[in-house]
């Protein structure tokens, strides 16, 4: 289960895929994440930022998710881009709040 609190403040939970990434998951909550180029980590519309108990639990950002964090104004310290953490049953009970427009 993923909790999401979307960029309206709803809060969603749901049952994630096993083996997919979040951003294709997020979109239908319309919750806020858009995911304009389709999971490349070049668009940043995916934006979320992670509950801080869970951000040491991920896998640290690869470099081109790193660069395009680095230029979105609205970083914050547990700023991921959902396209990129495939969900695992590790990640059962993961919060995720989706990150405001820029
Ligand atoms: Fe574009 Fe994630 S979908 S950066």
């Amino acid at each position: 289960m993923i909790i999401v609190n979307g960029q309206d403040g709803a809060r969603h939970e749901f049952d994630a895929k096993k083996g997919q990434a979040l951003m294709w998951q997020l979109r239908p909550l319309k919750a806020g994440v858009v995911g304009l180029c389709n999971g490349n980590a070049a668009c940043g519309t995916c934006h979320v930022y992670v509950a801080p108990e869970w951000a040491d639990r991920l896998e640290a950002p690869d470099e081109y998710e790193e660069e395009m964090l680095a230029e979105m104004s609205n970083r914050q310290k547990f700023s991921r881009l959902s396209c990129q953490i495939e969900y695992q049953p590790d990640l059962d009970g993961l919060e995720l709040t989706v990150a405001p427009r820029r």
